[in-house]
């Protein structure tokens, strides 16, 4: 099985509106440029809820390839749910991918496993994409070793999907987010090889062997092209350095 390379831009709570659509516009524009071959890699971007229509449009009206991502939604369909975002509402503004079980969600919000499996559901439910997010804390990694927690929480939010779910996985390791200091490509190979074994287990051999495993924390330019040298690092899930044009690009076109 070949995999596409995955490279998602989750822009978290930064860009308003305007400085939105003008990033796309010119995130599309570089990439032309470089004569990317468009084909050989999967670029996605995850904008906040209230920019999901507008790029949308802009995305279809110049028919960028870009993929759509969401970074979040209810486990519920309908209802009385103040505050939360449903998949169905994401699935008709053509949202393809959603994050699920980001760090940030887990951590400030308190989503636990029960719930993260419930996401997972929700999204598989509106035929959406959950980019299902694991990984270790520090503390996580000098108590457990580096695999254990990770393959738990990934175990956990697979519990309620049948083995026919398209998912992608993505591996952060919680100290790494945000921190400037990536874990090595060493270091993520082991977990995400763990992770695909994981993945055999719960969802068949040809599954897993589908399924995209992405790294993120602090992924950058200078250092995207070793992970993916990694067998089992399929893509980025890439946090602060997605906001910067350039450096995004650069990304993108790992293999130049
Ligand atoms: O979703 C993205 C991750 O949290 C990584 O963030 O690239 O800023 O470390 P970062």
């Amino acid at each position: 099985t070949t995999r596409t390379p995955f490279i998602a831009g989750n822009w978290k709570m930064n860009l308003d509106h305007l400085q939105s659509i003008a990033f796309v516009q010119k995130l599309a524009w570089s990439l032309k440029d470089a004569k990317h071959d468009y084909a050989s890699v999967e670029t996605a971007i995850f904008p906040p809820f209230t920019d999901l229509r507008s790029v949308q449009t802009l995305i279809d009206a110049d028919r960028l390839e870009l993929s759509l991502g969401a970074q979040d939604l209810s486990p519920s369909d309908s209802g009385a749910y103040t505050g939360d975002i449903s998949g169905a509402f994401l699935a008709r503004l053509d949202v393809k991918y959603v994050i699920v079980g980001h760090s940030e969600r887990r951590t400030i919000h308190g989503e636990t496993d029960e719930v993260l499996a419930a996401k997972v559901a929700a999204a598989h439910r509106h035929g959406l994409v959950p980019v299902v997010c694991v990984g270790e804390t520090a503390e996580d990694l000098e108590k457990h070793g580096p695999s254990a927690v990770p393959v738990a929480q990934l175990r956990a939010a697979l519990s309620q999907v049948p083995a026919s779910a398209e998912i992608v996985v993505a591996y952060e390791p919680v100290w790494a987010i945000g921190s400037g200091q990536a874990a090595t490509p060493d270091q993520a190979e082991q977990v995400c090889a763990a992770l695909r074994s994981t993945l055999v287990e719960v969802l068949g051999a040809d599954a897993a062997a589908a399924t995209r495993i992405l790294y993120g924390g602090s992924v950058k330019s200078s250092n995207i092209a070793a992970f993916m040298r990694e067998p089992n690092v399929d893509g980025a899930l890439v946090g602060g350095a997605s906001l910067d044009i350039p450096e995004f690009a650069s990304i993108v076109r790992y293999q130049h």
